[in-house]
C-alpha cells in the first residue's frame, strides 16, 4: 500500500496519470448517480469521482455505503475539473481523479461530532471535543497548530545551537520545593512517607548546571504546577527554559529578540522590529494597571491625585488623605455602556475592595447640550472638572472611569477595567487590532519582594533566586521594598509570555533572603536547598536565564487565546484528561505497595 502522492498535491499538469491516494472520507455529494468523495490527509483534500458506468457494480455499491471518516485507498486517473466545477478555494480545486479501483481500509462507525465541517466542528462542546481528541486532531486547523509547534520546537533548537547552547534534560522525578505553585508528589514506594515532587520548572537544575560550569543551557522542559487552571494555564506545559553564564541583563534581552525574530519569520513570515521597548514595572502599572500591558490600544490610565487633595467630594478627598491615589480612564465612545456592563465593572472594583466605582457618562441631553451623567460630579468644583476635561480630552461619548484606592489597587482595579473595555469596544466594532500586530514589551525593574500582610513576612516577586539591582543590596537590611530585582517579563499584547532574572550567585546573599526575609527556618533552608548552597562554594559563575511559556508562544502565533488548542493532549478546566479518564483509581495493591491509605470519605470529583 503506497500512495504515490498526497491529497494536497495533484495539479493540472498530473492530468491523465494514474495515482494511488490514501486518506480519509471527509464528505460525500451524490450528483446525478455519479459520487463525489473528497479524500483527506494530512496535507490536504482532494475530489474522486466515482462513475457507475466506469466502475465494477460492488465497487460503487461499497463507496456509495461508506461511512465519513471511514479510511480507503484509491487508484485512478486525474483529470481536469470540467469548466465550471472548479473549486478556487483549496489548491487541488482544479483537478479530481476518476477512479478505477477502491480498497476500504477502515470502516468508521457513526461519529460523535462532525469533523468535516469547520463551523460545526467548532461550536462543538469542547468536552466532547478532547473526550475524542482524535477525532478533534482530524481538523485542519488543530494539524496546522501542531504543525506551527513542531517547526517553532525545531526553530528554537536550531537557533540555540547556532548560539553556543547545549540542550541538557533535567530530571522530571526532583524534590519538593517551595517555588510558588503547589507540587504534584510522587510516593516512594521504597521509603514509605518520603516523596518526589515533578518540578515546577528546572530552576535548580539549570543554576547547578551553571556551577558544572555548562555555561549556555537550553531545555524544551515539561513543568508541572497543581494551580488553579485557566485558559492559559495547564498543569502540565512546557518552557523554553535557558541559562546563561557570565552575562548581564542585556545579553538575554538580545537572546531573546533574537529567537522570537527567526521564530515569527519561521511561523508567519513576519520580520518584527528589534529591540522591544521597556518599561518599568511603575510605569506599567500607571499607564496601564497590569504588569503585562496590552499597548496595541491606548486608553490609558491618568493619575488626578494631586487635583484631587482635599476634594469636597469625600470619596476622592479622603483618599488621598489617607495616601491613596485618584486614577481615571477614558473609554472613548462606551458613553452607552448598560446597567449590566457598569456592575460588572463595580463588581470588579468591589473585587479589590473598592466601595464603588465612580463615573461619569459623556452625553447629549434632551436639549442637544452635552451633558456629564454622573451622581458625583455635583460635588466637582470647577477647578476639578476643567483637570478632567483638560487631561481626559473629554468630548461626547466618553464614559470616564475612576478609582480611588492605594496604589497598586487603584492601578489594578482601572487596569482590569481597560482590558474590558477594550473586549466591549471591540465587540461593538469601535476598537479593531490587526491580527498581525505584535507589541513586545521588556517589563523591568520588578520590586524583588512583596510583603504578605496574613503571613506578615516577604516574597520573592519572582523566586527567591533572583539577584537585587546591586545598588540596591544595602536596603536589604533597611528598606526591603525598595529593592528592585534583576528580574525581567516578555510581553506580548497582554501576554506574559516569559520571564527570568539574573540569579544570585553568592552563598551568603542568598541565605540573607531565604532566612531574613522570605524566613524559612535555618533547618528548612538547609533540607530544601543545602546542597545548591554548598554549590554555590565550589566555584559558582555569576549567570542568568529566562524560561517563555512554549505553549502560550503557540497560541500567540496560531492566532488562539487557549493553550488547549495547542497541546496534543491537555486537560479540563478540573485537570482531567476526558479521553484517557485520568487521574482516576488504583488497586488496592498499588496504594499498599505504596504505603498509602486513601480516607473513606474524599469523594473523586472534590
Ligand atoms: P515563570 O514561573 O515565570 O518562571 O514561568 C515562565 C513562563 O512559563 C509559562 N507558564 C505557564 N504556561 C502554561 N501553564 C502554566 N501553568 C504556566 N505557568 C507558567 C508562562 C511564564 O511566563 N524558572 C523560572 C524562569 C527563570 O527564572 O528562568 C520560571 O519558571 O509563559
Ligand atoms: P459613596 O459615597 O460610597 O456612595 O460613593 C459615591 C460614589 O463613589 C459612588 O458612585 C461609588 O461607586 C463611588 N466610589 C466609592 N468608592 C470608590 C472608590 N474607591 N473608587 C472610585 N469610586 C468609588
Amino acid at each position: 500500500m503506497k500512495r504515490t502522492q498526497h491529497c494536497n498535491e495533484l495539479r493540472p499538469e498530473h492530468a491523465g496519470q494514474t495515482v494511488t491516494l490514501v486518506g480519509w472520507v471527509h464528505s460525500r455529494r451524490d450528483l446525478g448517480g455519479v459520487l463525489f468523495i473528497d479524500l483527506r490527509d494530512r496535507e490536504g483534500r482532494t475530489q474522486t469521482v466515482f462513475d457507475p458506468s466506469d466502475l465494477p457494480k460492488e465497487v460503487f455499491e461499497r463507496a456509495s455505503h461508506l461511512h465519513s471518516e471511514s479510511v480507503i485507498q484509491i487508484t485512478g486517473t486525474v483529470r481536469v475539473r470540467p469548466e465550471g466545477t472548479q473549486n478556487t478555494k483549496i489548491p487541488t480545486g482544479q483537478i479530481e481523479v476518476l477512479v478505477k479501483s477502491l480498497e476500504v481500509l477502515n470502516d468508521a462507525a457513526v461519529l460523535p461530532f462532525p469533523v468535516d465541517d469547520p463551523e460545526l466542528a467548532s461550536k462543538v462542546n469542547e468536552e466532547i471535543r478532547l473526550k475524542y481528541r482524535y477525532l478533534d486532531l482530524r481538523r485542519p486547523e488543530m494539524i496546522r497548530n501542531l504543525r506551527v509547534r513542531s517547526k517553532v520546537a525545531i526553530a528554537t533548537r536550531s537557533y540555540m545551537d547556532g548560539e553556543g547552547f547545549l540542550e541538557v534534560e533535567t530530571p522530571t522525578l526532583f524534590k519538593s520545593t517551595p517555588e510558588g505553585a503547589r507540587e504534584f508528589l510522587v510516593p516512594n514506594r521504597r521509603d514509605p512517607g518520603t516523596f518526589y515532587a515533578l518540578p515546577q520548572s528546572p530552576q535548580q537544575f539549570k543554576q547547578i548546571l551553571m556551577v558544572s560550569g555548562i555555561e549556555r543551557y537550553f531545555q524544551l522542559a515539561r513543568c508541572y504546577r497543581d494551580e488553579d487552571l485557566r485558559a492559559d494555564r495547564q498543569p502540565e506545559f512546557t518552557q523554553v527554559d535557558i541559562e546563561m553564564s557570565f552575562i548581564d541583563r542585556e545579553d538575554i534581552y538580545s537572546l531573546i529578540e533574537g529567537l522570537l525574530k527567526k521564530v515569527w519569520k519561521t511561523a508567519l513570515n513576519l520580520d518584527i522590529p528589534t529591540p522591544f521597548k521597556r518599561i518599568s514595572f511603575e510605569e506599567a502599572l500607571n499607564r496601564y494597571g497590569i504588569d503585562k500591558p496590552d499597548t496595541r490600544f491606548g486608553m490609558e490610565l491618568v493619575d488626578f491625585t494631586e487635583e484631587f487633595k482635599g476634594s469636597k467630594f469625600g470619596v476622592f478627598g479622603n483618599c488621598v488623605a489617607n495616601g491613596g491615589v485618584i486614577k481615571a480612564i477614558n473609554a472613548r465612545g462606551l458613553a452607552g455602556a448598560t446597567q449590566g456592563q457598569l456592575e460588572i465593572m463595580t463588581e470588579t472594583a468591589k473585587g479589590f475592595g473598592a466601595k464603588g466605582l465612580a463615573y461619569i457618562k459623556v452625553e447629549k441631553n434632551a436639549a442637544g447640550t452635552i451633558e456629564w451623567k454622573s451622581p458625583i460630579v455635583k460635588f466637582f468644583s470647577d477647578a476639578e472638572k476643567a483637570a478632567l476635561t483638560a487631561k481626559l480630552e473629554i468630548q461626547e461619548g466618553d464614559l470616564i472611569l475612576f478609582a480611588a484606592d492605594q496604589w497598586l489597587n487603584a492601578c489594578e482595579i482601572l487596569g482590569k477595567i481597560r482590558l474590558y473595555c477594550a473586549d466591549v469596544l471591540k465587540g461593538q466594532g469601535k476598537l479593531t487590532i490587526p491580527a498581525d500586530q505584535f507589541n513586545f514589551l521588556w517589563v523591568i525593574e520588578f520590586p524583588l519582594l512583596g510583603f504578605d500582610r496574613e503571613m506578615n513576612r516577604w516574597y520573592s516577586s519572582h523566586h527567591p533566586f533572583t539577584a537585587p539591582v546591586a545598588d540596591d543590596i544595602p536596603l536589604l537590611k533597611t528598606d526591603p521594598k525598595k529593592v528592585r530585582g534583576q528580574h525581567y517579563d516578555i510581553v506580548v499584547n497582554g501576554v506574559e509570555l516569559g520571564g527570568g532574572s539574573i540569579r544570585i550567585h553568592q552563598p551568603d546573599v542568598q541565605k540573607t533572603i531565604f532566612e531574613e526575609l522570605l524566613q524559612i527556618p535555618p533547618d528548612e533552608t538547609q533540607s530544601r536547598f543545602g546542597y545548591m548552597l554548598e554549590a554555590f562554594k565550589y566555584g559558582a559563575p555569576p549567570h542568568g536565564g529566562i524560561a517563555l511559556g512554549f505553549d502560550r508562544l503557540i497560541a500567540i502565533l496560531c492566532g488562539t487565546t487557549s493553550i488547549r488548542d495547542v497541546i496534543a493532549f491537555p486537560k479540563t478546566a478540573k485537570g482531567v484528561d476526558l479521553m484517557t479518564d485520568s487521574p482516576s483509581t488504583v488497586t488496592p495493591r498499588q496504594l499498599r505497595d505504596l504505603h498509602i491509605e486513601v480516607k473513606a470519605a474524599v469523594k473523586k470529583d472534590v
